[in-house]
């Protein structure tokens, strides 16, 4: 790991283990990128990297200059208004009202380690073994603004974090826009790879080559979203999971964003990643600084699963809580799905006790206990239960749960108000709106200005006080609709353009200082399913809510395209009935636990009206996933390639644990088709010279047979057992045990 500085060429050359990232200062005091893909080796000039030649009809420098032109200059972090009209990576607005921003390099300082941030989600290294910190200063010519751009490397997961701060020290100024990570590559044959959908259907694989003009994702919602996901690929046109070269690009960061991909004139790529310039401003007073939050990096010259690989490992590292990176996650049952808002003790309680003879682990009391709260339409911000369902209160059924052994949690959704709530009767006000506009309803609720104190310190007192009282041990923490008349009642006239970071600022703070205040509870964070599936959110709860579709086909689709950017244990997977909720299909209980296997498992339906034959599965299902849950939840994930990934029919996903000792394969078959062709199943990530068993069969295969020649399997449906292996929607799971 290294970051190399040649001073006299001011030249900066990162160093991970795979990867080199390098730029140098230009002759007008900016930075200019010359190189970011495979490692390469630390020497004193890139004189062909840096090289470039003179154009017709573009802005040089000066007249002795003529092949400065920043139009044509790959740059680190560009401003607008000398003569490069690419995008810019940030735009400021003087006390005079001029635009134009001269930075220039003062110099740079380099820090063993990563420090947090103090008030946004962010990496780390706590054990001090795996990063360095590059800090380049820059200072603006005309008023006294400093600049600095950062840059964190992580050796061995091949991660560059990326942030940027301006402090000013002068008149005021606002800053208009203030990305976090720009990145100019030389050429533009790459498909852009994006993870977008709506609700209920979230995270779908896109993949469409780049084109002249600029293209993008991004979000004004004040939440990642459900339509598009900050996580994104550019990828060589013939990259798989398997082989070539890709970049992925990730922010942590849950409100507005946007990941901006510009292919200029000159066919070269500009990356901007950072909170959406639009609906964003930040004023700067004598002595304020901003610093934005972090963007990361990665390469990876094999394929898609190699950069996934990175990305997981580098989560658990360095961005989830440590307390819970790879520490197991309960099997839950929840009873969303299996009551909605219709419940009461004695309702529930069945269904502890059944799943207590289950072997489940924990019991979730999701939407509806609190307030008066029978349907959507009242009560959210009261959190206080309803003693009409509770009769000994949330603290008597909190105590009957954790009597049989098990763990209990609860689900609140603290940025909430119904307007039929005692909240709104006492702090109308609190409630974001714009004066004299109609506020828009959505599920008959609207959201707290979490960018007042008052109210994150309120949220804080009484989620406290049910925590306290219930000794809970899990919160799903919920949030169900988007702001609109974004408008912050406390903020002056030139700061409204503040609200929108503001209020995420204020989520992160409840965060912050409940996962202080009681740090062995495990938080999940949830948004309408996924509709806030953000390394920001991950920072604080490392598991979110995958989406609201439990449906198993559909879930194929979302966990795919999730497990590309982001580690299984991030995300919930549940059983739920069938005909399943959200789109009716029928699926056997055998494929809807395949499926949720592969992330945090658990049961959402009511389980006290299954025949017992589902039930004896269910209870096999528990010891099989308690017996490999570290395997599902921690080992390396590989999409693997077969006869018919390109059909989207079937899928095959496979867990591997670190000393390779241990692999599961689980093949999906969405269709079944008449007279189908034999199957085989290449495992991937094997030791080649160890020795396997399948299923526990007789026969031993060597690793290197089982990912090169594959594994024969007779046809996928079983027709003695049509009731288990019905012909659609089947799956299939393959053990391999070094023998
Ligand atoms: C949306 C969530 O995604 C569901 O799981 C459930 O918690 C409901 N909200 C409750 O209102």
């Amino acid at each position: 790991m290294s970051i190399h500085v040649n001073e006299e060429q001011k030249l900066f050359h990162l160093q991970t283990a795979k990867t080199s990232y390098i730029f140098k200062i230009l002759e007008n005091g900016g930075a200019g990128q010359l190189y970011y893909g495979p490692r390469v080796p630390v020497k004193d000039a890139y004189t062909n990297l840096a090289s470039r030649e003179e154009h017709d009809c573009t802005n040089t420098l000066t007249v002795e200059q003529p092949d400065f032109q920043l139009e044509l200059i790959k740059q680190e972090y560009a401003g607008l208004g000398k003569g490069d009209y690419r995008y810019p990576a940030y735009q400021i607005t003087y006390h005079d009202g001029s635009r134009t921003s001269e930075f220039k390099y003062m110099g740079y300082r380099i820090i063993d380690g990563k420090e947090r941030l103090a008030d946004l989600p962010s990496s780390f290294d706590d054990q001090g073994d795996d990063a360095q910190t590059l800090d380049v200063v820059f200072k603006d010519e005309y008023e006294n603004i400093a600049l600095t751009l950062h840059y964190t490397i992580f050796d061995k997961e091949d991660v560059i974090v990326r942030s940027a701060t301006f402090l000013n020290h002068g008149n005021d100024i606002m800053l208009d826009r203030a990305l976090s990570l720009q990145l100019d590559l030389p050429d533009a044959k790459y498909d852009m790879v994006q993870f977008s959908g709506s609700w209920a259907r979230e995270r779908h694989l896109i993949r469409t080559p780049l084109r002249a003009g600029v293209q993008s994702i991004s979000s004004l919602r004040d939440a990642s979203s459900h339509q598009h996901n900050p996580f994104f690929m550019l990828a060589r046109p013939h990259t798989d999971n398997n082989h070539g070269g890709a970049f992925g690009f990730n922010f942590i960061y849950s409100g507005n964003f946007l990941d901006s991909v510009e292919v200029d004139q000159f066919d070269t790529t500009r990356v901007l990643v950072g909170i959406n310039p639009d609906e964003f401003g930040w004023k700067l007073s004598d002595g304020d600084s901003f610093q934005t939050p972090e963007a990361i990096m990665t390469y990876s010259a094999d394929g898609f699963n190699q950069l996934s690989q990175q990305l997981a490992d580098f989560y658990q590292d360095h961005l989830i809580n440590p307390h819970f990176a790879r520490q197991e996650r309960p099997i839950l049952i929840n009873n969303w799905e299996a009551t909605f808002m219709d419940f009461n003790e004695d309702k529930l309680m069945p269904i502890v006790d059944e799943a207590h003879k289950l072997g489940i682990e924990m019991f979730v009391l999701d939407d509806g206990w609190f307030g008066h709260r029978d349907d959507d339409k009242s009560s959210l911000g009261d959190w206080f239960v309803d003693e009409k369902k509770f009769a000994t209160g949330i603290d008597g059924f909190a105590k009957k749960v954790h009597d049989k052994g098990m763990k209990f949690g609860l689900w609140f959704e603290p940025e909430m108000i119904s307007i039929d709530s005692k909240l709104y009767e006492e702090h109308p006000d609190w409630m974001i709106s714009t004066p004299g506009r109609q506020s828009t309803p959505a599920r008959n609720q609207y959201v707290l200005d979490m960018s007042r104190k008052e109210v994150v310190d309120y949220l804080f007192d009484h989620i406290s006080a049910i925590i306290k009282k219930t000794k809970l041990d899990y919160i799903k923490w919920d949030m169900n609709r988007n702001i609109t008349e974004m408008f912050g009642a406390q903020l002056p006239a030139d700061r409204q353009l503040e609200f929108a970071h503001r209020y995420i600022l204020g989520v992160y703070q409840l965060y912050a200082r409940l996962t202080a205040a009681f740090p062995k509870i495990l938080f999940e964070s949830c948004a309408s399913g996924g509709g806030r599936f953000d390394l920001g959110m991950m920072y604080y709860a490392p598991q979110a809510w995958c989406s609201d579709d439990t449906d198993a086909v559909e879930r194929i689709k979302i966990q795919d395209g999730t497990s590309y950017g982001y580690q299984q244990s991030m995300w919930g997977a549940h059983v739920s009935a069938v005909p399943n909720d959200q789109v009716g299909r029928l699926t056997s209980i055998a494929t809807r636990a395949a499926v949720a296997y592969f992330g945090d498992f658990g049961y959402e339906l009511d389980i006290t009206k299954l025949p017992q034959a589902e039930l004896d599965e269910i209870k096999d299902q528990v010891v099989f996933y308690k017996k490999y849950r570290q395997l599902f939840q921690f080992g390396k994930f590989y999409r693997l390639e077969n006869a018919d990934t390109a059909n989207d029919n079937v899928y095959d996903w496979e867990v591997v644990n670190d000393d390779q000792s241990e692999a599961i394969v689980a093949r999906f078959q969405i269709l079944n088709g008449a007279n189908p062709a034999y199957i085989r199943i290449y495992f991937a990530g094997l030791d080649p010279e160890k020795q396997y068993t399948v299923n526990d069969g007789d026969e031993k295969f060597s690793g290197a047979e089982l990912m090169n020649a594959g594994y024969f399997v007779p046809r996928i449906m079983d027709r003695t057992k049509p009731e288990k292996d019905p012909s659609d929607f089947s799956s299939r799971l393959f053990v391999a045990k070094e023998a």
